[in-house]
């Protein structure tokens, strides 16, 4: 019988996952389904029994807005979802559990890997303290990379991830304290929203210019305002999210299949149809 997926959502129209999964499952030749589901908000857990109680489910992906109750319905969770309060993706293990894990930071991992990034010792400055700034914390230390700063509009929130982690390496800043201060970073993540709607975060040109990688979050089949802006300024390398999406559906395969499927033929029939 053939393996079954699938990834719950509401909305889930938009989904590109079953695309993703099914040139991951040709790539490395193995047998798979894999369907967009519409969960019933206020009663996901009836969502994910129904969807379980077929021996041949083997995983599924949890979007907005159920990664939380996809973490408390699972009878497992990774240290990161764990950390997290919230998981992207199940696991059915061979001994009955259900393990919760999340993706979506070590989605940025991937990506920058296949970019050929370099994590170790490097300086990173992430922008935006919500849940995608704080899913790529933990991931980042992982790789060993130097300092973890963090800025936000709202500085206090930033604060709060420094506490979080109680770690000498991540510091959290307004935009006035970090604009002072001109360091320069590695490499710049904006982990807001803010290009969706046009708009650029506070960050300093003086330390936007001097960046050697940066990173958006956002995807867009126009480049985002932020890179525009970075690569105006000079800054040699940049990147959009859309390799992050492949990148955490391609982390999520990984812990299904036990095979990591490559990024690139991927992206480059997702970039063609933005
Ligand atoms: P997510 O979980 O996707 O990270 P979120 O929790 O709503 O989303 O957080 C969005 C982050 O982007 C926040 O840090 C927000 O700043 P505030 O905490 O001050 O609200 C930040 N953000 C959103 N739009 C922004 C903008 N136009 N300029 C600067 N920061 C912005």
């Amino acid at each position: 019988m053939t393996d079954k997926y699938a990834v719950f959502g509401n909305p889930i129209e938009q989904s590109k996952s079953p695309e993703i999964h099914h040139a991951f499952a040709q790539q490395t030749q193995q047998s798979i389904s894999y369907e967009k589901v519409l969960g019933q908000v206020g009663n996901f857990s009836a969502s994910l029994d129904a969807f379980f109680a077929d021996d041949n489910a083997k995983g599924c992906n949890v979007t907005v807005p159920f990664k939380q109750d996809a973490a408390k319905w699972v009878t497992q969770l990774s240290p990161l979802a764990k950390a997290a309060g919230a998981a992207n993706t199940i696991i059915r293990l061979e001994n009955g559990d259900f393990r919760g894990d999340t993706t979506d930071g070590q989605g940025l991992i991937v990506d920058l890997l296949d970019q050929d990034y370099k994590f170790s010792n490097s300086k990173i400055l992430l922008i935006g303290a919500g849940g995608a700034s704080r899913g790529v914390v933990l991931p980042l230390l992982q790789q060993g990379v130097a300092a973890v700063d963090i800025v936000n509009r709202t500085a206090t929130k930033a604060h709060e991830i420094e506490h979080m982690f109680e770690d000498a390496k991540v510091t959290g800043f307004g935009f006035d304290e970090l604009n002072e201060q001109r360091q320069e970073y590695d490499l710049i993540v904006n982990c807001t929203s803010a290009s969706l709607s046009g708009d650029l975060p506070q960050l300093s040109e003086n330390v936007l210019c001097k960046a050697k990688f940066v990173y958006d979050m956002v995807y867009q089949a126009t480049q985002t305002v932020f890179i525009e802006k970075a690569q105006a300024l000079g800054v040699a390398k940049t990147s959009d999210g859309l390799g992050m999406l492949v990148g955490q559906a391609a982390y999520s395969f990984y812990l299904w299949r036990n095979v990591m499927p490559k990024l690139a033929p991927v992206l480059t029939m997702l970039r063609a149809k933005l």
